[in-house]
């Protein structure tokens, strides 16, 4: 008999009860450390006090209005983004795939305006990930998402990452736009070059094309900077964002310049929960924590300190790791045992860890995690290659 919950998941047989800081309580009792922030969602940690403050005095509000009538919450959210980053204007989702489906959206309706309608096409890399609604499914191209789900959303070009020459190659007078990842999550955290991140910037501008920067998951403070793209000193024409934004709230967003937001007037997009009160009070705390330049460098000295000591790891257990990479604290360990049998193995010593493609797991701890806490999750890991190492 089918389980009442649709069985659409994998899931690890734990089950969590409460969460502080970096740590998750399981049913049980036992503490995990929790290097995984509900995969790079619980920025601030678990039940950070801002956090919990501005959604309860806001839950004693007002939880709801539609978009039918302005939010202050959401204007004001909408204004530090503006503040802090490229964009001239915000919309608000839920999720990161909605923020998906508004970015594609959006590029089309920039052309359609333009009177070029041809432009439709959105050139994707392997190995992305968009999201599961149709257009994030097809966006991505891979067969473990599409198979079955036919007929796919057209108009996505897939290249082979980092294939630059590619992209010169595969412009015509139909593409529309490039979307990019500047580090891959799900793909195995794979961290686009500065280099390829500018010449991608050029290619758009010297073809006329939008680039549109997935930051779901390497957004809002994880690889250092605010954004993973200003560490390349370029800027996206639209940006995706969710996970973090909200600290563990359902939010997202898609920022866009004045240019790439000008066909989307009155009327062609909308979202019953989008931007909603609550989320936005969320919002709005996780951004006065994270744009604050003291975080940002407490960041940067962390993933420094954790990268390093990870790097003796992976040297100490060369049968079990092969590689760190990453940027900031969104940091993976490209394995040689089976990265599920490290994260299960992980369980056993009260760790998590997320499994990526490529053979990696992802560490994606809270921004908040101490020094304290890296030590001991070092030590974790230290314990978890050693048992698979004995087995
Ligand atoms: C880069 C990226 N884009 C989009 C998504 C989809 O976001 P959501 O699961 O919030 O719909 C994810 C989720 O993992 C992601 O990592």
């Amino acid at each position: 008999m089918i389980p009442s919950v649709l069985p659409t998941y994998n899931r690890a047989p734990l089950e969590f009860v409460k969460g502080e800081g970096a740590w998750l309580i399981a049913a049980d009792g036992r503490r995990f450390l929790d290097l995984g922030s509900g995969i790079a969602v619980n920025a601030l940690g678990h039940a950070h006090p801002a956090l919990v403050d501005a959604l309860t005095a806001q839950a004693q509000n007002l939880w709801h209005v539609s978009n039918l009538y302005h939010i202050p919450q959401q204007q004001a959210l909408a204004d530090k983004l503006v503040e802090y980053t490229f964009a001239d204007t915000v919309f608000f989702t839920n999720s990161g795939t909605e923020a998906c489906e508004l970015a594609v959206k959006m590029a089309r309706k920039y052309f359609y305006d333009k009177d070029q309608p041809e432009r439709v096409e959105i050139i994707t890399f392997d190995g992305s990930f968009h999201g599961r609604s149709s257009a994030g499914i097809a966006a991505a191209g891979s067969e473990k998402m599409t198979k079955g789900f036919g007929p796919l959303l057209p108009g996505f070009v897939h290249l082979a990452f980092g294939d630059l020459d590619g992209v010169t190659n595969a412009i015509s007078e139909t593409t529309a736009a490039i979307m990019i990842e500047p580090v891959q999550g799900e793909g195995g955290i794979r961290v686009v070059p500065d280099a390829e991140l500018k010449a991608l910037r050029q290619i758009c501008d010297e073809n006329g094309l939008l680039l549109i920067l997935d930051e779901v998951q390497c957004g809002v403070g994880r690889t250092g900077k605010l954004f993973a793209h200003e560490w390349a000193g370029v800027a996206p024409d639209i940006m995706m964002v969710a996970k973090g934004i909200g600290g563990g709230f359902p939010l997202g967003a898609v920022l866009a310049t004045e240019e790439a937001a000008s066909g989307m007037t009155a009327g062609t997009h909308g979202s019953t929960y989008g931007g909603n009160p609550l989320g936005c009070a969320v919002g709005c705390a996780v951004m006065d924590h994270v744009a604050d330049p003291d975080f940002l460098a407490e960041v940067n000295r962390k993933a420094g300190l954790l990268r390093q000591k990870l790097e003796g790891l992976s040297a100490d257990h060369p049968e079990i790791f092969e590689e760190v990479r990453g940027s900031g604290l969104m940091l993976g360990l490209k394995c040689k045992a089976a990265n599920i049998d490290v994260v299960n193995a992980g369980y056993d010593n009260a760790l998590i860890t997320v499994p990526a493609a490529d053979n990696v797991i992802r560490l994606l701890p809270p921004l908040t995690l101490t020094d304290e806490d890296i030590a001991e999750a070092v030590n974790r890991l230290d314990k978890t290659a050693a048992q698979i190492e004995s087995a």
